[in-house]
């Protein structure tokens, strides 16, 4: 099983697997965490939009866990682009968690879902600004953004205190980002990879197929792996139980020549 951890530029460490709850209803969400951390996850990745804060917080709640063992990440809705607004926000879902502080928060997208691709600079650098006041109140041990790109980034850098830790988008085979992991790498953001298994989309694919054949892992492994080769630090997820065990299996190295041939791929889903 995979350990160990990324560290921020401000110390605080991070475990090297996240699971992630996107996408999983209110009402599965409390047993497929109990599972997660049955088995042996300890880093659980929600957001004030999916809509299941509620369930995460009552499975970690009823496990047997203490509260600085386990590192809990969750969202500003995308919408928001206010400094009171953030801070209203941040209360929901630290209430909906029932906890009292959050080990990461990240502003959810860079523009509103509805209005991708918008020019919402100042309303980000509100939101910035209210998410280093509640670090500074020790309510957030560290703090981020999602689905940033260098564009969106850059303001922050310029016109803030705290370098983002985090910038969580969407990383798989075929959608390495080059550039924008350099960007983050350069300002030392840990980049967190959500869609690890292209949502799905990449299991089925041969050449994936073929080569987790010859590691003897499942394509899923093959994907969440490379990841970490990547130095990004994949959030998968799933409801069934033997596949939330086998993703966190991949004590694993990929040739570098295998990796170069992954580093080839076309986004599955473009
Ligand atoms: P399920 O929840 O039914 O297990 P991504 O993390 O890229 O968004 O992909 C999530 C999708 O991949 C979900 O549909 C999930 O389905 C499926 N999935 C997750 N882990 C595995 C696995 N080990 N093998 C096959 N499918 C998986």
């Amino acid at each position: 099983m995979i350990k160990g951890n990324f560290v921020f530029h401000n110390n605080v460490e991070i475990p090297k697997i996240g699971f992630g709850t996107w996408q999983i209803p209110n009402d599965e969400a409390y047993d497929s965490v109990t599972m997660a951390l049955k088995n042996g996850y300890t880093h659980i990745d929600t957001a004030l939009a999916y809509k299941n804060e509620e369930n995460v917080g009552k499975a970690i709640k009823a496990f047997d866990i203490a509260r600085e063992d386990i590192f809990i990440t969750s969202k500003l809705p995308a919408q928001i682009k206010g400094f009171d607004e953030t801070l209203a926000a941040f209360n929901e879902t630290i209430t909906n968690l029932g906890v009292d502080y959050l080990d990461l928060y990240l502003i959810h997208a860079p523009w509103p879902w509805d209005e991708k691709g918008k020019d919402c600079t100042e309303g980000n650098i509100q939101c910035w600004k209210a998410m280093e006041q509640l670090y500074n109140e020790g309510k957030i041990r560290a703090i981020g953004v999602s689905n940033f790109e260098i564009k969106d980034l850059q303001p922050i850098l310029d016109h803030c205190d705290i370098v983002p830790m985090v910038n969580q988008i969407p990383f798989y085979v075929g959608r390495d980002q080059e550039d924008l992991l350099a960007f983050c790498k350069q300002h030392h953001i840990v980049v967190e990879a959500y869609s690890p298994l292209a949502t799905g989309e990449l299991l089925d694919h041969d050449d994936i197929k073929k080569m987790a054949e010859k590691y003897d892992v499942t394509p899923a492994q093959l994907l969440i792996r490379y990841c970490l080769e990547r130095e990004t630090l994949p959030l998968p997820k799933s409801t069934h139980e033997e596949r939330i065990i086998q993703n966190k299996q991949v004590d694993f190295e990929i040739s570098s020549e295998d990796l170069e041939e992954l580093k080839k791929f076309e986004d599955i889903r473009k």
